[in-house]
């Protein structure tokens, strides 16, 4: 019968509709419905056939099939074009608050980016970051340092003295990054967990030294602080830094703010241990300063040494950075060749 076959076309073409997840499966869905071709006139063909009488019934049904099921096309039409703008709008969304694209002029220089490697392993284990001024008053480049007047120390450290301050204070230009641990020290109780990276200078210069050079300082006051982390956490540095496993040994040494103190060395980067030239032969790179900070130090800078112990490091940055990149010749750091530099772009 005709009239089932319209109903049914009718019921056909909805459940096709509300399937259909597109515009364009709804477009052709709409052409195979009611287009020329399509289902509906096929069907109305076969209306020649029907009796005279029955016709005019027929064709209003038809009629009537057609306009619900163009209001239902059109519904969904306008549903699905909603939904696909959002989708584009959200996809081609612009964040007119981001910053534009700067071009990167120049690149980093190797010691700032070495520290900026030496920094992030150690704020990933909880150090923070501090610094201290380059011109330093002689109590926190030395004294405070358990290095007093007359101490031998202070004849390595080739200092650069200064005038005096207008109180009479003594001024150097601070001889290493420790006396950052004593501006910290002083202004905060433990639990301390700091790394101070910064310019120090000597007065120095050689093929190995320059007057102007890069340390990273550290150190971690807390209760129950032993040497056994201190080794942990600088093998834990060293090999982070260096990007694989390394051998780490450590030495005794001699420095006036840490009892005991040590020397780091780590397995040469260049023979794996059968020695060349540099590591001069025994296999071993010196790296690092450090020790348990001496119980003087703290009673300087008045946390109780009864209660906390702390240890302490420091680190060239000019050596490290000359391992890890394979730069042979420090003065080349201090040229500033933009063809040397350049090798350096990340
Ligand atoms: N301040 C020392 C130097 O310049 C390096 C150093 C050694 C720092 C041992 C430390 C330490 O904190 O514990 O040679």
């Amino acid at each position: 019968m005709l009239r089932d076959e319209l109903q049914r076309w009718h019921k056909g073409v909805l459940a096709e509709l509300a399937a259909a997840a597109s515009v364009e499966a709804v477009e052709q869905l709409r052409v195979a419905a009611l287009g020329r071709k399509g289902e509906l006139t096929r069907i109305l063909r076969g209306l020649g056939q029907v009796e005279a009488a029955e016709r005019p019934a027929l064709g209003e049904l038809a009629n009537r099939l057609k306009e619900s099921f163009s209001q239902a096309l059109g519904e969904r039409l306008g549903v699905l074009q909603k939904e696909a703008l959002a989708a584009r709008l959200e996809a081609e969304r612009i964040d007119v608050t981001l910053p534009g694209r700067e071009r990167s002029v120049g690149g980093m220089h190797p010691i700032t980016r070495a520290m900026g490697e030496i920094t992030a392993v150690f704020t990933a284990l909880g150090f923070a970051t501090a610094s201290g001024p380059e011109i330093e008053s002689d109590w926190h480049n030395f004294g405070a340092l358990n290095i007093p007047a007359d101490h031998p120390a202070r004849e390595m450290h080739d200092t650069f003295y200064l005038p005096d301050d207008a109180g009479g204070g003594k001024r150097v230009l601070r001889t290493h990054t420790s006396p950052v641990q004593i501006r910290v020290m002083e202004g905060r109780q433990p639990p301390l967990r700091v790394i101070a990276p910064g310019r120090v200078f000597r007065c120095d210069s050689d093929v190995t030294h320059t007057p102007m050079f890069h340390q990273v300082e550290g150190f971690l006051v807390d209760t129950g602080v032993h040497f056994g982390q201190l080794k942990g956490v600088l093998e834990h540095f060293l090999r982070r830094f260096f990007e694989r496993e390394l051998p780490v040994r450590f030495r005794p040494s001699y420095f006036p703010f840490t009892e005991p103190s040590a020397e780091a060395d780590m397995g040469c980067l260049f023979c794996q241990g059968g020695g060349c030239r540099i590591c001069k032969g025994t296999g071993w790179l010196e790296v690092l300063g450090c020790g348990m900070i001496h119980p003087n130090v703290l009673a300087n800078v008045g946390i109780d040494r009864e209660i906390h112990s702390g240890f302490a490091f420091g680190m060239g940055v000019e050596r490290l950075a000359m391992l890890k990149y394979g730069i042979d010749d420090m003065r080349a750091l201090f040229d500033n060749d933009v063809r040397f530099l350049e090798k350096f772009r990340q």
